[in-house]
């Protein structure tokens, strides 16, 4: 037993990780559970702009454009990088806004990281894909891993077109690629950005500011959703499952929770009783209904033993919590 931890150590130890797009709602988190496992040192946060004091004082910072793939590579070479994880992106309300810029970023920076494995600077890759992969015509409910995809939002299409580069650079180059199709993402430790799921993010903010919410998306439409501490449990567990276990390398289906604006409101009031939700949809609204309402990820759970622990109730419970202090303390 102790042999094997020691193994384990040892071998972890060895990685060196990027993360490009530290700043950001999932790469605020991930670098700050990544140095828990990997050691401070041993994982690089890297973002155009600067990141939480948090991620700032426990650990090395660089400044990058990921779209300066010259300065990429110095990084990677500089710091002796293993693994790579591409969180950098405009999400799906954000690209509507710059059509040309969405794409760009987007797809330039997938095809910047992959050849960095390609070309052997580095063994491992997590490229986050998205609900937005699916559209009008998926099936939407309990969408199946493989279905009916035709996105039509620009963030929707780069991640498919993304997902396919992902397949595309494992059959043919060996590249080891790693990808979860992430529904939308709530925590409390950073803010959402851009994204057509930012309400249920949002929401949590202005109840306990304000007492009342006013949301962009109609009472009645449903999406999935996960916590952020099972996000990033996801991704981890599947950057460290073995390679052999890791069957799809396009992107994995995962499930979340499904829940409407309606539903997250009903349980906040249980926290907070005078709160008040209102309604005025705008243009994510057109986005969010062509997504799915609910998500099979039956693969997940049998490739890697992929298991959820929050659901609504727990989810709100615990943002309220650590807002609530959050709050009090900056108060
Ligand atoms: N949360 C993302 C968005 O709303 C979807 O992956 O754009």
């Amino acid at each position: 037993m102790y042999n094997v931890i020691f193994v384990q150590n040892i071998s972890q130890m060895k990685e060196r990780i990027l993360i490009i797009g530290s700043s950001g709602q999932i790469g605020t988190e991930l670098v700050l559970e990544l140095r828990k496992i990997y050691g401070n040192t041993n994982v690089i946060a890297s973002d155009i702009r600067r990141t939480s004091e948090k991620v700032m004082q426990s650990g090395p910072f660089e400044e990058l454009d990921v779209l300066n793939e010259p300065h990429l590579r110095e990084i990677v070479k500089k710091y002796k990088i293993t693994q790579v994880y591409l969180l950098a992106a405009l999400l799906s309300a954000t690209a509507e806004k710059d059509i040309e810029f969405g794409w760009k970023l987007n797809i330039r920076s997938h095809s910047h990281v992959l050849d960095l494995a390609k070309d052997g600077l580095i063994k491992k890759i997590f490229w986050p894909s998205s609900i937005a992969v699916f559209g009008p015509t998926t099936p939407k409910n309990n969408t199946p891993q493989s279905t009916i995809m035709e996105p039509n939002t620009v963030y929707g299409i780069s991640k498919q077109a993304g997902e396919r580069w992902n397949e595309y650079y494992f059959n043919k180059f060996g590249v080891d690629v790693r990808s979860l199709r992430y529904p939308g993402l709530v925590g409390w430790r950073a803010k959402a950005g851009g994204g057509t799921t930012d309400y249920a993010v949002n929401i949590f903010h202005q109840a306990i500011q304000y007492g009342k919410y006013e949301s962009f998306l109609a009472e009645n439409t449903g999406l999935p959703m996960m916590y952020m501490s099972d996000a990033i449990r996801a991704t981890i567990e599947l950057m460290e499952a073995p390679a052999e276990q890791v069957k799809i390398r396009s992107s994995y289906n995962l499930a979340g929770i499904s829940f409407t604006p309606k539903q997250i409101a009903e349980e906040i009031l249980k926290h907070i009783p005078n709160f008040e939700m209102t309604y005025n949809t705008d243009f994510r609204q057109v986005i969010a209904d062509s997504w799915p309402f609910s998500i099979d990820d039956s693969h997940a759970k049998k490739d890697w033993g992929w298991e959820m622990k929050y659901d609504l109730e727990k989810m709100t419970s615990d943002m309220m919590k650590n807002l609530k202090k959050q709050y009090t303390i900056t108060a």
